[in-house]
């Protein structure tokens, strides 16, 4: 059957990274039984050009009727100040779809570790997924309240919300490395205190995966001094907030870092973990990495189409490998040159 992607460039870089992931899909699939069909929407800065508001209903509706989506960035410096921003059709958009589950893998090519932050011997080996509560915890509670005195967030989480992650999080390792590693704060909240007690009656049902309990704040310290210990970490909001941010400059890249969302409805979101870096928009420099690899998420995630992202990840380490890198990983490669050599690979 034909599959549906809801196709959404957005913003800066997006619409050239986006055009990237498509000419390599599109010839990845020749030839094979996967059937696609691609609606082109508005979502974020351009659509608050064109339609007045940056999540207009003919692009909702497409994505609610989708077998997948794909969003490449949202953003433009031009709304900062304005009270109607880009940003704010993302926030609708995972509210809408109930998207209560963020997927970030992290996983370091060789030929690129390099460019870490951290030394070769902490980086070796490096291949972790972090899950992340998407929809609920401290972001989201009432009351809130802000005086010049006294200010107040409210940190919720209900038994349901936190059984859902969970089992995302031991269905993901049971295709991996079989451990799970539960971030919490348990020492001192009563929301983490119940985070861990459900991890552990989760843990029950799937004998095959290791659980282990960290607390946050030294979890943030081994994803800096051992990150290779980590098969898939699950996590509440505002944790998974920080340190998927700090495990997303273990590359030494953004541009290479896809992403993926999924809840209630069945449809996920697949998009690069990076802004719209307007600073090197329309310069043809923009690492497409990202997009190819939310794509190959996509195929993998949502359409059970292992080969097909096997074949694109190789095409992409072998063009990476033969020393074809983008600006952002010490390269000279513009986007489309890149872009070319993956397709080169793969025809
Ligand atoms: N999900 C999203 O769409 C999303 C996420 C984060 C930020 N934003 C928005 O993006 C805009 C820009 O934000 P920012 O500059 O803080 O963050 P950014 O992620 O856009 O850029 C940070 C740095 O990384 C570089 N970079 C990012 N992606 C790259 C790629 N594929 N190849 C090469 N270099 C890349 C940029 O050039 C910049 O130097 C803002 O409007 C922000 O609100 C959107």
């Amino acid at each position: 059957m034909t599959k549906k992607i809801t196709v959404l460039k957005g913003d800066g870089i997006g619409p050239e990274i986006m055009d990237a992931a498509l000419q390599v899909l599109e010839v990845a699939v020749k030839g094979t039984d996967f059937k696609y069909e691609l609606d082109y929407k508005d979502f974020g800065g351009i659509a608050i050009d064109n339609f007045g508001e940056p999540l207009p209903k003919e692009t909702l509706d497409s994505c609610v009727s989708a077998d997948a989506i794909l969003l490449a960035a949202i953003g433009d410096p031009k709304f900062d100040q304005s009270s109607i921003r880009p940003e704010q059709g993302l926030l609708a958009l995972r509210k809408e779809l109930g998207l209560f589950a963020n997927i970030r893998p992290i996983k370091i090519p060789e030929v690129i570790a390099h460019m870490s932050p951290l030394k070769p011997e902490y980086i070796e080996g490096v291949d972790f997924v972090m899950v992340r509560e998407l929809t609920g915890g401290i972001y989201f509670g009432e009351p809130r309240e802000l005086t010049p005195e006294k200010a107040i967030d409210t940190n919720i989480y209900t038994r349901e919300e936190i059984v859902r992650i969970m089992r995302v999080a031991f269905e993901m390792a049971l295709k991996r490395g079989k451990k799970v590693t539960s971030v919490d704060k348990q020492n001192v909240l009563a929301t983490s205190k119940l985070w861990r007690e459900i991890a552990s009656e989760i843990a029950l049902e799937y004998p095959e995966v290791t659980l282990e309990h960290q607390l946050v704040d030294s979890c943030a310290m081994l994803l800096i001094t051992k990150p290779s210990s980590f098969d898939v970490i699950v996590t509440e909001n505002l944790f998974g907030d920080v340190l998927s941010d700090e495990a997303s400059v273990l590359p030494g890249s953004l541009g290479m870092m896809p992403s993926s969302s999924f809840g209630s409805t069945g449809v996920a979101l697949y998009e690069p973990i990076h802004g719209s870096a307007p600073d090197i928009k329309g310069q043809n420099v923009a690492n497409p990495m990202s997009m190819i690899l939310s794509v190959t998420m996509m195929l993998r995630d949502s359409f059970d189409e292992e080969q097909l992202a096997q074949k694109i990840e190789a095409a992409t380490d072998a063009v990476l490998g033969a020393g074809i890198k983008t600006r952002d990983l010490g390269g000279t490669a513009s986007t489309s040159e890149f872009t070319q050599a993956v397709i080169a690979k793969l025809a």
